[in-house]
């Protein structure tokens, strides 16, 4: 099988690799800071020196970082960027969650340089990464879309094609419009429920049984009973993914309301010192 390049180290993409060259694929990776990618090279990925050093190795490019400005570092840095390396015939893999615009101008750069985009943004966090359970959400050509199923499959257990460049990260995006909202309303009932004396931990499981709780809200509000602190899926992150979705929504003239007081919520977090933090412990801002 053909050389993967991965770039992007973080939580999600330290494990993404692991995971890959566990299943068999032959990668060279690359990360901004240096420290995430020696554990990787202990398990037989090449290092590569800038994302475009990586590109030029692969046929199949991934990139799996913060946000828009993140990935268009990565992508487009007039030298070492991962555009500059793109074979022809390439296929350019965005998975981080980012905006419908930034995939429009990625895929135009994409394409000038002979190679196709699929933007693949994933659902799951990183426990389902280290079982392979990731939900891929894919947008753009239905051939190059084929292509990242069958190299990345050892990382998901579904691969959802949603149709036209950008879509994937339109309906990630809302996937996150909805989780936000739930993680911050959980944070506020169980707070609600705590302060008319009820055990935190026993009301979540109760809760947890009921079919109006989704499971990730249960799943969220097990971690702020816990007091959880290990950090899965940061407070900056899910106020950054509002903050896409409500704008993505305003483009086309859409009102977000709620999505706009989870926003807040998340914002207020951050401000309080817990950006960091997992998105959980928007219940530290209630009593
Ligand atoms: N965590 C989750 O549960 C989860 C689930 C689904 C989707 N996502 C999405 O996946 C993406 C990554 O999330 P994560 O949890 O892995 O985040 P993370 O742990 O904070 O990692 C962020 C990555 O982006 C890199 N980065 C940041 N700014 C950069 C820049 N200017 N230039 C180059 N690289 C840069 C970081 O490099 P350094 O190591 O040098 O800082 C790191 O590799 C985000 O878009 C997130 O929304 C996350």
């Amino acid at each position: 099988m053909s050389t993967i390049a991965f770039l992007g180290l973080g939580a999600m993409g330290s494990r993404m690799a692991r995971r890959l060259i566990e299943g068999g694929r032959t990668l060279v990776v690359w990360n901004r800071s240096p420290q995430p990618v020696a554990g990787l090279a202990e398990l037989g990925a090449r290092v590569a020196a800038s994302p475009r050093e990586a590109a030029e190795a692969a046929d199949l490019v991934v990139s799996i970082v913060t946000d828009d400005e993140a990935a268009r570092t990565v992508w487009l840095e007039p030298q070492a960027g991962a555009a500059q390396g793109l074979r022809a015939g390439a296929v350019a893999v965005e998975m981080s969650t980012v905006t419908p615009a930034w995939i429009a101008e990625l895929g135009a750069a994409v394409k000038a340089h002979g190679a196709t985009l699929v933007d693949a943004p994933v659902a799951g966090s990183l426990p389902a990464v280290e079982a392979g359970q990731l939900l891929v959400l894919m947008g753009g050509d239905a051939a190059a879309a084929e292509k990242v199923k069958e190299a990345l499959a050892p990382l998901a257990a579904g691969f959802r094609h949603l149709g036209r460049s950008g879509r994937g990260v339109r309906f990630k995006l809302a996937l996150n419009h909805l989780l936000g909202a739930q993680v911050a309303l959980m944070a506020e009932v169980l707070s609600g429920l705590a302060a008319d004396g009820f055990d935190e931990k026993a009301a979540v499981e109760a809760l947890a049984g009921v079919p109006v709780v989704s499971p990730a809200a249960a799943n969220y509000g097990r971690q702020m009973a816990a007091g959880q602190g290990e950090r899965q899926f940061g407070v900056d992150l899910m106020a950054k993914d509002l903050r896409y979705a409500l704008a993505a929504g305003a483009a086309k003239g859409v009102e977000a309301p709620i999505g706009r007081a989870a926003l807040g919520v998340f914002e207020r977090a951050s401000q309080a010192g817990l950006g960091e933090a997992n998105a959980s412990s928007v219940r530290k801002l209630y009593p």
